[in-house]
């Protein structure tokens, strides 16, 4: 086996069908692992490397209980984060990216993919409303990361000196309360510090308090600081809220202030025409994040920055390196306007997926998800045990059943390898949430796990 013929891979391709086959029925039969004591681990899995080689039968059943023990997240139980499913053409592009395993800093070495990770960004933009020739992007390694380039370009924006004599001055970021946790980490990354950023107060739907906004940042300005940023959230992470974009604009537009949409969770939704509206003004903002690899179904990861103000996406990310950037110019050597040197090749998965289902088909991926949690709304309207505490569009349905702990009940469910699903909070409560990102599931999917989740209730002893 392993050190048959070079780079012939058949003997591990066999591996991986024989693996998979295995994968995909228990998949279908049973679709939650029971993952059993963290601390008994590295024994169940014989997870330690020795000094030597291993056996071709001892390695092939190391690697089979690895895989086939592993959190199944494409199964039809699987409703516990914001990514799930396998979407099979995606999948498809992401094997054969790593067959391929080239990096996306320059053409020499990135060849076609160069022009189809090109064409996504472009198509991106045009699709929010960027013209085409000032916007540009990039793929990052999730969307946390490209929410990072957008404070890097948003700090250099307001001041170009930073990224050369380092901070000196106090530099504020606002965002709500609901945003995602990567705005603080992204604020120390960026030197900017989690003490300047402001967490404005939501509304009843989770969207951000604009009105206090406007107030906010004159109060720091006339303290001398320098508001620079605000982030828009389009989808919150545990609710599915979208801020007012437009609204949040004008501001940004008054003050002078970069306006990044975090739609890491929920941007996809610019490829419906029946949701779109929730990201009305989504062509004013200055930089946005959207994550295929959570709405979308394509393999973890897929993160994408697009931004109006291409030059300074330039200006922010490039540095010169003779060693690696020799000839074609830098629209071909993507490395010039990337957070990272070597790159994995994020795109083509994307590209596989949008290429054969075009435009139409994203559309009713997306479409199909709104109509999933529609489903389970509903279900938990009609159902006197719940308490319902989300809103109409959005693909996370938040809920109780009857007087259980949403916490004990999510931890038991998973320990006892019966659903995956997780719980959230806001304001002042705790509830399940069930999140529809994997639209190849069917209504009968959704009743399927009310059902089983009431089953599970009524047994247990909470
Ligand atoms: C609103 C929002 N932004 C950013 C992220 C981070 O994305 P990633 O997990 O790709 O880093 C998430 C993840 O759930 C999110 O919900």
């Amino acid at each position: 086996m392993l050190e048959s013929g070079f780079c012939r891979m058949k003997d591990e391709l066999d591996i991986f069908n024989d693996i998979v086959d295995e994968l995909l029925k228990l998949e279908e039969a049973d679709p939650v692992v029971k993952l059993g004591d963290p601390e008994r681990m590295k024994d169940t899995f014989d997870i330690a490397v020795g000094d030597e080689p291993m056996g071709e039968a001892d390695f092939r059943a190391v690697l089979g209980n690895v895989v086939l023990n592993t959190p199944r997240t494409a199964s039809r139980s699987f409703f516990n984060q914001l990514f799930g499913g396998r979407n099979p053409v995606a999948t498809l592009g992401e094997l054969l990216s790593v067959m391929l395993n080239i990096s996306m800093y320059t053409y020499k070495v990135g060849g076609p993919h160069v022009g189809i990770e090109t064409e996504l960004v472009q198509q991106i933009c045009k699709r929010i409303g960027y013209d085409k020739e000032g916007s540009g992007g990039t793929f990052a390694p999730g969307g946390s990361m490209s929410n990072f380039m957008s404070v890097i370009m948003a700090r250099d924006a307001y001041d170009a000196e930073i990224k050369n004599m380092g901070m000196r001055k106090q530099l504020v970021i606002y965002t709500s309360q609901e945003a995602h946790y990567s705005i603080a980490k992204n604020a120390t990354f960026a030197g900017i510090g989690k003490e300047n950023v402001r967490y404005l107060p939501v509304n009843d739907l989770g969207q951000m308090e604009t009105d206090l906004l406007d107030k906010w940042v004159a109060e720091d300005k006339a303290k001398g600081l320098h508001p620079f940023l605000i982030n828009a959230t389009a989808a919150t992470t545990v609710l599915g809220a979208f801020d007012d974009i437009d609204a949040l604009a004008d501001i940004a537009k008054k003050h002078n202030i970069w306006l990044h949409v975090d739609g890491a969770y929920g941007g996809s939704a610019i490829f419906s025409k029946k949701h779109k509206h929730l990201l009305k003004g989504i062509e004013k903002c200055d930089s946005f994040t959207i994550n295929p690899h959570k709405m979308l179904g394509t393999p973890l990861s897929c993160s994408i920055i697009v931004t109006k103000h291409k030059q300074q996406l330039i200006e922010s990310f490039s540095q010169d390196a003779s060693y690696l950037y020799q000839g074609d110019g830098d629209d071909y050597n993507l490395g010039k306007t990337s957070l990272q040197c070597g790159r994995r090749n994020d795109a083509f998965k994307f590209w596989t997926l949008w290429k054969s289902v075009g435009t139409k088909g994203l559309e009713k991926i997306v479409d199909q998800l709104y109509h999933l949690a529609d489903v389970a709304r509903d279900y938990v309207k009609k159902h006197p045990d719940y308490t319902l505490y989300s809103f109409e569009e959005s693909t996370a349905v938040c809920f109780n059943y009857k007087d259980i702990s949403p916490e004990k009940i999510c931890n038991a469910l998973s320990e006892e390898g019966k659903l995956m699903v997780g719980h959230g909070s806001f304001k002042e409560d705790t509830f399940v949430r069930f999140v529809t990102v994997n639209s190849r599931l069917t209504e009968a999917d959704i009743i399927r796990f009310f059902e089983r989740f009431e089953k599970f209730a009524e047994s247990y002893d909470f």
